[in-house]
């Protein structure tokens, strides 16, 4: 099985680009990297290029989900994998890799989700600085949450194929994923759901403090918070969700269990319960899912 770094970036298709730079810049406390000749803009939580990508569109949604490899050896190891499930794999061309400030790449979507993934071998720092904090201090691009009705299908593929492995389950409803050997509880968050959809990416921080901050800064600013402060049972995370300027569902959290390469505890089946959700019993998610097929109307998470 290929062997992944990482989750390294995300990027949104986002309706108003200006409005959504702002956003991710003072609210969030993304640091801009550069604006692409596209006009997409990038930006960091870490020495890496980018770990946030923003794409001017007239629709919101999930633009690509991006995931880096060990080396270019386990990346050839994956596109193997990708090929032999009879997936349909499109390989960068070199010119974008330069923009991406990347080594070689290649996408397809996961059959699954139907979110579009992109598998690559390295991204090269931006000139050597270190990702300074402003607003929060965010340590790393955490996960993604997807939704599909196929979600076991989904699981089998991403674990089959792709090597992921299941740290917990929350009944037949959630499945959490790390991306092997990454060590943090989850890189992906699998929800059982009535559509494909995009769920909600999360960005991690080194403090309790950044959970309460965030809080407040976003309600003064009049940001919907959409769930929490609370806590998860299955990672035992910390965390606040709250809706971009497009509606998509962001999340900070503080704290994960980190699982060790080998010799790891065996996933556990969590209930199914509002408690094992958020343990400080607060109210539900206010949240909405973001079709993957953007062409359908709105989904509301159950
Ligand atoms: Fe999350």
């Amino acid at each position: 099985m290929a062997r992944f770094t990482k989750i390294g970036y995300v990027a949104f298709n986002v309706t108003d680009i200006d409005r959504s730079r702002a956003f991710y810049q003072d609210m969030v406390g993304l640091q801009l990297t550069e604006t692409g000749a596209g006009g997409e803009v990038y930006f960091r939580c870490s020495g890496d290029h980018h770990n946030f990508v923003l794409y001017p569109s007239d629709k919101r949604g999930l633009a690509r989900v991006g995931f880096e490899l060990e080396s270019e050896e386990e990346l050839d190891r994956a596109l193997e994998a990708v090929t032999r499930a009879g997936v349909k794999v499109d390989e960068v061309p070199a010119a974008e890799c330069a923009s991406l400030h990347q080594g070689p790449s290649f996408r397809f979507t996961e059959p699954y989700t139907g979110a579009p993934f992109e598998f690559y071998s390295a991204m090269f720092n931006f000139d050597g600085d270190p990702f300074i904090p402003t607003v929060a201090n965010i340590q790393r691009l955490g996960h993604i949450g997807l939704g599909t009705p196929d979600s076991q299908k989904a699981v089998d593929f991403m674990t089959r194929v792709l090597g992921f492995k299941v740290s917990d389950r929350v009944g037949s409803r959630t499945t959490f994923m790390r991306c092997f050997p990454n060590p943090f509880h989850h890189s992906i968050a699998l929800v059982h759901s009535a559509r494909r959809m995009f769920h909600h990416l999360n960005f991690m921080v080194t403090e309790i403090d950044d959970i309460g901050r965030g809080l407040w800064r976003l309600t003064r600013n009049q940001v919907p918070v959409v769930y929490g402060p609370g806590r998860h049972v299955a990672s035992g995370s910390v965390f606040l969700y709250w809706a971009d300027p497009d509606g998509m569902t962001v999340e900070y959290s503080y704290g994960m269990e980190q699982f060790p390469e080998s010799g790891p505890r065996k996933p556990r089946v969590l209930e199914p319960m509002q408690l094992n959700s958020d343990c400080w019993g607060g109210p539900r998610s206010k949240a909405s899912g973001v079709p993957i097929d953007t062409d359908k109307e709105e989904v509301t998470q159950q």
